[in-house]
């Protein structure tokens, strides 16, 4: 397999003006259907299990498939934890072996974020794995439309004074601003606050995050890595292809278990190459 270290692919799309693919998956079948993507566009991809799957699809199980799928395949596939509160998940996913972690401290008060954010980096060191912070809170769409009525500051839009601090005191590496996205369906179009996200960048000279890619507007996403985005990250659009897929097929009584998983794998195999050729992703290992 290749080699490239996580930071030097998020710094490298940085460079590019591209950015990398994160998706998050919780079985089996999603997990393969990105490393299938990858494959067929010679992309980098970061693959991404959040907190709350853990139950369901617990850290050993995630790199266990890492390790099967990086043997077969000559791309870069790295393993991150997405939105992970608790200090003691973020060291037992970097013991079992994963090669990024997002500490989400946003709904703890500024200090309280700063001090797990940091301790979370300190341990992280010891690995050689970046940390990814977040400051703002970034919503659910559903919180998100129902506070559309309110002013910004009530939407938790990142200040970007706020997140130069943040980055200065924490040393995180990538940094997740709520900059008008959200997580889950958009039900209208969000509206991105790109002067934000151009100040945060400049304010902080770190790789940013766009959390909540799916059903953002393509031209959307390229302005925002125009102005410093390196990493976008995809759910939904995986969660709604296996769900509308297994629906459609499981109408016929007689269809194979089997056939429809498989199809639900292939379905997302597209979706996610959508998105790496949206990204121009493949441009890093050029
Ligand atoms: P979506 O599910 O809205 O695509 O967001 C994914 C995400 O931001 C995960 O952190």
């Amino acid at each position: 397999m290749l080699y490239f270290s996580p930071l030097e692919l998020i710094l490298k799309a940085k460079q590019e003006k591209v950015a990398l693919g994160s998706f998050n998956v919780f079985n089996n079948e999603m997990f393969h259907a990105v490393t299938i993507a990858a494959l067929k566009k010679k992309s980098p991809v970061i693959i991404a299990t959040g907190e709350v799957d853990i139950q369901y699809f617990p850290p050993e199980l995630a790199v266990s498939l890492m390790k099967i799928y990086s043997k077969k395949f000559d791309i870069p596939f790295l393993l991150h934890l997405d939105h992970c509160t608790q200090v003691e998940l973020a060291e037992k996913c970097l013991r079992c072996g994963y090669s990024s972690i997002m500490f989400d401290g946003s709904q703890l008060p500024y200090e309280e974020n700063v001090e797990k954010t940091r301790s979370v980096v300190k341990i992280a060191q010891w690995f050689g794995v970046p940390v990814e912070g977040e400051l703002g809170v970034i919503l659910g769409t559903r919180e998100f439309f129902e506070s559309t009525t309110q002013k910004d500051d009530q939407l938790k839009i990142t200040d970007p004074e706020a997140a130069r601090d943040f980055v200065l005191r924490t040393g995180i590496h990538t940094l997740a601003p709520s900059i008008g996205s959200a997580h889950g369906v958009y039900v209208k179009k969000p509206k991105i606050h790109f002067d934000i996200l151009k100040r945060i960048s400049k304010a902080t000279k770190i790789p940013l995050v766009l959390h909540g890619g799916s059903g953002i507007p393509v031209e959307d996403v390229h302005r925002c890595i125009e102005e410093g985005v390196a990493k976008v990250n995809v759910g939904t659009d995986l969660r709604r292809t296996l769900v509308d897929t297994i629906v459609h097929e499981g109408v016929n009584p007689y269809v194979e278990a089997r056939t429809v998983m498989e199809k639900s794998r292939d379905a997302i195999v597209t979706v996610v190459e959508n998105w790496l050729d949206i990204l121009k992703s493949s441009i890093i290992l050029q």
